[in-house]
């Protein structure tokens, strides 16, 4: 069995995972890695941007790890070819329904944010982002010419009970070894998906997690509030297009988009997929300057979350916070290290 299947995909994703490479075999030696194209590279070879062979591979992996997708060299690629429909094909192909999204301001990179210090320091929270629903996937969805000229488009929110149960639970969950606070943002004032969302999250809290202060907010009085006070949140759980935005706006909150992993989680036993946050980033692919720490540290999520070695993942951790301590900077933080010079400075640490 594959314990980590690597997809590296577009863009600076194959500079990004080959640091994963040198650290896993550093790291943690016993780990089988397998590697397999995917997105726009698999679209290129293959003419899928996420083959058969591939999910399957996924499925049967402990653990997989996403470089990136997408980029200008397939944007014209029809829509269910593009590099972005692979990665939402295998989203829903693993069953991955919660993304956990942190925003946490590394000590050393306090400086780093275009907030101010004393907003930031200490900054630790959590998104919990639902993954395989709402209006990513549902149906109808189309174009449509108009009779008397123009079009028309639809897209569909729709969540069900069960949708928002599973993914509020995780939240819930998560926040028992945290801080104990759970922030559910909707728009219940006008969406029908955002008042059911709130009822089933007020129904689970009664019924399971007492414990656990729940609070609800309006998603746009939540956008405000990450970047006035960010501090107040612990976990805060939305749906897939709101947390797709304010996973954005809370990374940036760190300084760079290029220090922020992912996880998304399943089924218990099945396999977790890891993605750093940051896209292919088209503008610097190939240079050799990308910042690898988002797709590090999305391996340590996987240390942590899928191979049951929490131990490692302190450890990497650990040596992540000292290289930058020690000034360790790739071009996005305002240093000149290389991403294999900064691969070297975690390397270092361990
Ligand atoms: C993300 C990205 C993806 C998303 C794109 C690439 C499909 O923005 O992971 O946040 O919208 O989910
Ligand atoms: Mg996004």
């Amino acid at each position: 069995m594959t314990d980590l299947l690597l997809l590296p995909g577009d863009g600076i994703g194959p500079e990004v995972t080959a640091q994963v490479r040198r650290v896993a075999g550093k790291i943690a030696p016993d780990l089988t890695l397998d590697e397999r194209p995917f997105g726009g590279t698999s679209f290129d070879q293959h003419g899928s941007p996420l083959t058969d062979e591939t999910l399957a591979a996924a499925k049967s992996a402990r653990a997989v790890l996403m470089g990136a997708v997408g980029g200008p060299r397939w944007a014209n690629a029809p829509r269910d070819k593009r590099p972005e429909a692979g990665l939402l094909g295998l989203r829903t192909g693993m069953g991955v329904f919660a993304n956990l999204r942190p925003a946490l301001c590394f000590q050393p990179l306090a400086d780093a944010s275009s907030l101010k210090r004393e907003v930031i320091e200490g900054l630790d929270f959590m998104i919990v982002r639902e993954l395989t629903g709402g209006v990513y996937f549902g149906q109808p969805r189309f174009i449509e010419d108009l009779p008397g000229g123009g079009r028309r488009a639809v897209d569909t929110q729709v969540y069900t009970t069960a949708e928002i149960e599973r993914v509020a639970r995780v939240a819930f969950e998560l926040a028992r070894g945290r801080r104990g606070k759970v922030t559910s943002a909707e728009k219940s004032n006008v969406m029908e998906t955002g008042l059911l969302w709130r009822h089933v999250v007020t129904d689970l809290h009664a019924r399971e997690f007492a414990d656990v202060e729940l609070e609800h907010i309006l998603a746009d009085n939540a956008a405000m509030q990450i970047v006035r006070n960010p501090r107040q949140f612990d976990v805060m759980v939305t749906d897939n297009l709101f947390g797709d935005i304010l996973s954005d706006i809370s990374a940036q909150l760190t300084g760079s988009l290029g220090m922020l992993p992912s996880a998304a989680l399943g089924a218990p036993g099945t396999p977790g997929l890891y993605e750093p946050i940051h896209g292919s980033a088209p503008d610097i692919a190939g240079k050799g300057i990308a910042n690898p720490l988002a797709a590090i540290l999305s391996f340590e999520m996987a240390l942590r979350w899928s191979l049951d070695r929490a131990d490692l993942a302190d450890r990497l951790f650990a040596a992540v916070n000292h290289a930058l301590a020690k000034g360790a900077r790739t071009p996005d933080l305002g240093g000149s290290l290389s991403t294999t010079q900064m691969g070297d400075a975690v390397l270092a640490e361990l």
